[in-house]
C-alpha cells in the first residue's frame, strides 16, 4: 500500500507567490461586445471556408510552423528567421520576458498601458518601472528616455496604445531605440491596422528592436489566438529557445494565410470601424463626454465617479463596455471598442440614455 503523503503543498517561486491573479471579466458576454477591442463581426469568409473543410485526419498531426511563418514573413517583406509566430501577442509578450528579463534588470513601461506586460513581468525576476503618462494621456517620451538606465532591459511600447489610444512617432521610437542600445525595444503593433504606421520595416537595421503583430484585432481571429515577433535573427533564435515549438496549432495556422489573402475584407472592415470612429467622435462630443483622441478601434472616456453605474447602464442597453478606471491616471475612465456604424447606432443610443439618466456632460444640471 502506498504511504500517506504528509508534506505541506509545494510553494511555487516567491514571485508567483507575490503575483496577482488577473481575471478578465469575460462571462456573460451576450451583448454587443465593445469591451476587449475584438472585431465585433467576424473573420473573413475565405477562412471560415477553410475552417469548414479542415479534416478529422489532419488534427491527427502535430502543427508545423514554419511553412507558414515564411508565408506570414514576405507578407510582412521580413525574412523567415526574422519571425515567430505565436499563441497570440499575449504568448509572444510572456515568451519575450523569460527570455531577457532577470534579477536585477529593469522593464520600462510608460502607463497607462496593456496590462499583460505588469502581469507577466510580475513573474520574472526584473522589475518593472512604471512611466506615467501626464492627464492628456498623450505618449511621455521624454520621462521614458529619462528614466532608461544601464539596467533597462527591455521597453514595452503598444502602438497605438491600450487604453489611451495614443501613439508614439516613428522619431520617437527611433530615439528610444538609439537612447538604450543595451536594452530590447518591443513595439505592440496590436492596433497597427487602425492607424496604419509601423516600424515593421526597421526589423533587422534597428539591432534592438522586435515588433509584435497580432490577429485577435482587425483580423477578427481572436479565438484561434495568433500573434506574431519579428526581430533581428539572432534575438529571434534566443527566443525560439524558450517559444513552444506546439504552441500554434494546425487550425490558427490553416487559417493564416486566406486570412492575410483577404485584404479586401480587411480593408472593408478597417474602413468601417474607422467611419465608425469618426461619427461616434461626433456623438460623444454631442454629449458632452470627454474623450481622447484615438489612433485605434477603441475610445476612451472621462465618465468621472459613476463609472461603474454608466458600465452597468450600458450593459442594460445591451452594450459592453470596459471600466479602465483601476489602470494607472484613469480613475473614472471607460474603454469603448468601435464597431460597424450600424451597431454604433445602439451604442449612442445607450450612451445618450445613461448620459441622461446620471445627469453627465450635457445632462448635467
Ligand atoms: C496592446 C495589446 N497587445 C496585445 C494584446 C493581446 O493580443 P492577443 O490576443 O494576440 O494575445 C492586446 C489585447 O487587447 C493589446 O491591447
Amino acid at each position: 500500500m502506498a504511504e500517506a503523503v504528509t508534506a505541506s503543498n509545494p510553494t511555487p517561486r516567491a514571485r508567483v507567490h507575490a503575483m496577482k491573479e488577473y481575471h478578465p471579466p469575460l462571462g456573460c458576454r451576450d451583448a454587443l461586445r465593445l469591451d476587449f477591442n475584438e472585431n465585433t463581426l467576424a473573420c473573413s469568409p475565405k477562412v471560415r471556408e477553410v475552417l469548414g473543410s479542415i479534416s478529422a485526419g489532419s488534427l491527427t498531426r502535430y502543427p508545423e510552423r514554419e511553412p507558414v511563418e515564411a508565408i506570414v514573413a514576405a507578407h510582412l517583406g521580413v525574412q523567415a528567421e526574422q519571425l515567430a509566430l505565436t499563441n497570440g501577442v499575449d504568448e509572444a509578450i510572456h515568451v519575450l520576458f523569460e527570455t531577457f528579463l532577470e534579477a536585477g534588470d529593469e522593464l520600462l513601461l510608460p502607463v497607462p498601458t496593456y496590462t499583460m506586460y505588469e502581469v507577466y513581468s510580475s513573474a520574472t525576476d526584473a522589475r518593472a518601472v512604471a512611466v506615467q503618462a501626464a492627464d492628456d494621456l498623450q505618449f511621455p517620451n521624454e520621462r521614458l528616455l529619462a528614466a532608461i538606465t544601464p539596467r533597462t532591459k527591455i521597453i514595452a511600447i503598444a502602438n497605438p496604445n491600450s487604453p489611451s489610444g495614443s501613439v508614439a512617432t516613428r522619431a520617437q521610437l527611433l530615439e528610444i531605440a538609439k537612447r538604450a542600445p543595451h536594452a530590447v525595444l518591443l513595439v505592440d503593433e496590436a492596433y497597427f491596422h487602425f492607424y496604419g504606421e509601423t516600424v515593421m520595416d526597421l526589423v533587422g537595421t534597428v539591432q534592438n528592436l522586435i515588433v509584435a503583430r497580432t490577429f485577435s484585432k482587425a483580423y477578427g481571429l481572436a479565438g484561434l489566438r495568433l500573434g506574431l515577433l519579428a526581430g533581428p535573427v539572432e534575438m529571434m533564435r534566443w527566443i525560439r529557445r524558450v517559444l513552444s515549438p506546439y504552441s500554434v496549432n494546425s487550425l490558427a495556422l490553416a487559417c493564416l494565410p486566406p486570412a492575410l489573402e483577404d485584404t479586401a475584407y480587411l480593408d472593408w472592415y478597417v474602413g468601417e470601424v474607422l467611419a465608425a470612429r469618426t461619427a461616434f467622435e461626433s456623438a460623444l462630443d454631442a454629449a458632452g463626454v470627454r474623450r481622447w483622441p484615438s489612433h485605434a478601434n477603441f475610445i476612451l472616456v472621462d465618465i468621472g465617479a459613476q463609472h461603474a453605474e454608466f458600465v452597468k447602464l450600458m450593459r442594460e442597453a445591451g452594450v459592453l463596455v470596459r471600466d479602465r478606471s483601476s489602470d494607472p491616471g484613469c480613475d473614472g475612465r471607460v474603454r469603448i471598442t468601435i464597431g460597424t456604424r450600424e451597431q454604433m447606432k445602439l451604442t449612442v443610443a445607450g450612451l445618450n440614455a445613461a448620459v441622461a439618466t446620471l445627469k453627465l456632460g450635457r445632462g448635467k444640471q
